[in-house]
């Protein structure tokens, strides 16, 4: 007989009886790959199931509290929204070599002090190799099981052995399950590998963690397709050449998505960042024309970055560079455009540089003025105060409009002894009665306003 052969899209799951080189699903091309049909059929991953299948009258229903184990690392309990909830599925993505097999050691090892019993199953990474990190995080005691393996039917079996009360699967994309004939890490594969541990976890109340390698453009490989499947989704992001690690959840259905950790990878592990503002100022130059301070909310929370501005002519005077790193390209450019046409700068001759150092990346408005302010800073070549720090929205006249959490944002840069803050006019109104005292207040309807009080 022959083999019946799928082809999927690891992209996003499309299937399609012959090869095409852009997926009709997603428009990814070169996405999809030739799969054998196994037993269970390819791609069967979406029967999952609860045990119960009788319909039950909504008012009969109890309530139930979701139990909760509390992971030791605050930041990481905070993201998940507190605590791990039993019988929970949580996967966790993020570039390879970033930190996620360090992250779930460290909670395992947590756990594992803490009297519960954990079973760590690595496929990617021998029993030594674990234990060499595990060695450097400092895990010890308690009942922490490694099990190295691939094959998802002799996990299953030995995790209905141990029956453990958090299980980590490092990673999906390198177990496979002997029922498809598809290799390991094919979008079949990786749903096949979610489905089961589904429905273990949620059969023995085992809660579980699933890591998944993801690359920069954000899926191959197929985790994107398991996030409807489970109940949590974070991420784990950061640069290479930078220590730090931000840790946010993109999915939970017991829990706001809102918070966000993070972490700076240090030599023994990644140690939570609690005051993450004063990690991104510390290398703050003093004094310094075209650095700026801007109070931005990463996930339920005020930061404040550094951003730095360098205008230098150009050697191609037809074809100026203007180069973001950490800012939007096009937000960038139209602040540009507002700063030329609306102070009267001009820049068309010039390369222009703008970054956010640290190397965090942002994607709110409130960040235009500081921008806007490290641009003009650097054009008079003038520092900006050093106390003084900056958030607003700056619109196409030119005019400065109100953000969210405004006194949030006040009282972060208080904290952190910033003694003046410019902001939208219409969001210091009211706000002074709650400043802290010793904060100046720079209300600036416009971006010319604000110029003209800072400089
Ligand atoms: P790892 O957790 O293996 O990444 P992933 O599982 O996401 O692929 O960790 C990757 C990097 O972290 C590795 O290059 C070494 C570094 N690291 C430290 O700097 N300190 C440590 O204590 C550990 C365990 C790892
Ligand atoms: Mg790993």
């Amino acid at each position: 007989m022959k083999t019946k052969t799928v082809f999927i899209c690891q992209n996003c799951g499309t299937q399609s009886p012959k090869w095409l080189g852009r997926c009709p699903g997603c428009g990814e091309w070169n996405s999809l790959v030739e799969e054998i049909e196994g037993a269970d059929g390819a791609a069967a991953g979406s029967d999952y199931s609860f045990p119960t299948s009788e319909p039950v009258l909504y008012r009969d229903i109890k309530e139930t509290k979701n139990p909760r184990l509390e992971v030791k690392i605050d930041e990481f309990n905070k993201v998940i929204g507190g605590g791990v909830v039993l019988g929970s599925v949580t996967l966790i993505g993020g570039e390879p070599g970033i930190g996620k097999s360090t992250l779930l050691l460290q909670v395992s090892r947590d756990f594992a002090l803490d009297g519960q019993k954990v079973l760590y199953v690595s496929g990617e990474e021998s029993l030594e190799q674990i234990k060499l990190r595990g060695d450097r995080l400092g895990v010890r005691d308690g009942q922490l099981y490694l099990l190295a393996e691939t094959s998802l039917e002799r996990i299953l079996a030995q995790a209905e052995k141990i029956m453990p009360r958090i299980l980590v699967l490092d990673s999906v994309q390198t177990v496979f399950s002997g029922n498809l004939a598809s290799s390991p890490g094919t979008i079949s594969q990786v749903r096949e590998v979610a489905n089961q541990m589904f429905r273990f976890s949620k059969r023995n109340q085992v809660s579980t963690f699933l890591i998944g390698h993801i690359t920069k453009e954000g899926s191959l490989a197929g985790p994107k397709s398991l996030e409807h499947m489970v109940d949590v989704v974070l991420l784990f992001e950061g640069e290479r050449d930078h220590s730090h690690r931000v840790l946010r959840a993109l999915k939970n259905r017991f829990g706001p998505v809102s918070e966000l950790a993070i972490f700076e990878m240090a030599a023994s592990g990644l140690q939570a960042i609690a005051n993450p503002s004063a990690f991104f100022l510390k290398e703050r130059p003093a004094h310094a024309a075209g650095s700026s301070v801007a109070v931005t909310i990463k996930g339920s929370r005020p930061l404040l970055v550094e951003i730095q501005a360098l205008v230098s002519s150009t050697l191609f005077s037809s074809n100026p560079r203007r180069m973001t790193v950490g800012l939007d390209h096009y937000r960038t450019a139209m602040l540009l455009a507002v700063i030329e046409k609306k102070l009267g700068y001009g820049f068309a001759g010039d390369d222009i540089y703008l970054n956010v150092a640290g190397g965090l990346a942002i994607d709110e408005p409130a960040a235009d003025l500081g921008a806007a302010l490290a641009v003009v800073s650097c054009l008079k070549n003038v520092p900006l105060p050093q106390s003084l720090a900056s958030f607003g929205e700056v619109g196409l006249s030119g005019e400065i409009r109100s953000v969210g959490l405004a006194l949030a944002r006040v009282k972060e840069a208080a904290a952190l002894g910033f003694t003046t803050v410019v902001l939208p006019r219409s969001n210091a109104v009211g706000l002074e009665r709650d400043t802290p005292a010793g904060v100046t207040l720079l209300a600036a309807a416009s971006l010319k306003q604000a110029i003209d009080l800072v400089f």
